[in-house]
């Protein structure tokens, strides 16, 4: 990790009615680490990543990438700038092969000619040369799983955003995808923000972690910090108490 901030967030606030999803959330990436944002079910942290890459327009605060002011900023150009992430939601591109999918990514920010390189190299380093011309509809979930975080590393990211990128896959499979998220932070120095559900994994992948709970930014810290403090475990702990008093009734 550099000491060169790539995402700096000021009183990052999104509100959907009376519910405040992200509240005043101020919190820093620095260049070329893997970083986890964690918090219970609603914390807020998928409205944070739709906040950063342009999906919702904050009602207050400022998001700083590389440098610039990119607050409010569409989408695509976000992602032109050099952030990606993955959706939390897979099968999106069911009719389009695997490797159609990377080339998509790719077209982000390399020309005609460099295209087909690209995808020559993702396809390689996740290891997808078996079924680069198969149907996304036709694969299982953990491949699938591997071909979003392919097409997200096609756009050539500085900052990659993973949403959940484990959810439903077994422990082998997860362990797996997160050597692989582990290995591509390594070797080409992208920087990387994970929001996963299982701790072991986020405690074994990430440098430092962030703490969501009811929108609102409660920890950071490296992961023995973490596992340590008292406003996370009880966030953790009291959301569970309530939802098995909540399935009792
Ligand atoms: N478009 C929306 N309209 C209304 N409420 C929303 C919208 N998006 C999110 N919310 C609410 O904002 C809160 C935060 O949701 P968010 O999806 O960001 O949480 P999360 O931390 O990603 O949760 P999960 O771990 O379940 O994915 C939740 O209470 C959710 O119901
Ligand atoms: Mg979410």
């Amino acid at each position: 990790m550099s000491n060169e901030q790539i995402l700096k967030t000021s009183k990052l606030t999104k509100s959907f009615g009376n519910l405040i999803a992200v509240n005043h959330v101020n919190l820093e990436i620095y260049k070329e680490e893997v970083v986890g944002l964690i918090g219970p079910n609603g914390a807020g942290k998928t409205t944070f990543f739709n906040l950063i890459t342009g999906l919702e327009i904050p009602d207050e605060g400022q998001v700083v990438f590389k440098g610039t002011d990119i607050t409010a900023i569409p989408p695509h150009k976000i992602c032109q700038l050099g952030m990606s992430r993955t959706f939390q939601v897979a099968r999106s591109f069911t009719e389009m092969s695997v490797e159609e999918v990377i080339r998509v990514g790719a077209y982000n920010r390399k020309k005609e000619k460099e295209v087909q390189e690209k995808v020559d190299w993702v396809i390689k380093f996740f290891e997808l040369e078996d079924i680069r011309n198969y149907k996304c509809s036709d694969l299982g979930l953990a491949s699938l799983r591997k071909v979003e975080v392919a097409r997200a590393t096609a756009t050539e990211p500085d900052l990659l955003l993973l949403d959940e990128v484990g959810a439903g896959l077994t422990s082998t499979e997860l362990f797996r995808l997160m050597s692989e998220i582990k290995r591509l932070n390594q070797e080409t120095k992208i920087t990387i923000c994970v929001v996963e559900h299982v701790m072991q994994m986020v405690m074994g992948l990430c440098e430092r972690i962030f703490v969501l709970d009811a929108g609102e930014l409660i920890a950071k810290g490296v992961p023995s910090e973490i596992s340590n403090n008292q406003r996370v475990i009880e966030a953790y702990l009291g959301r569970r108490g309530y939802s098995e008093s909540s399935s009792a009734s």
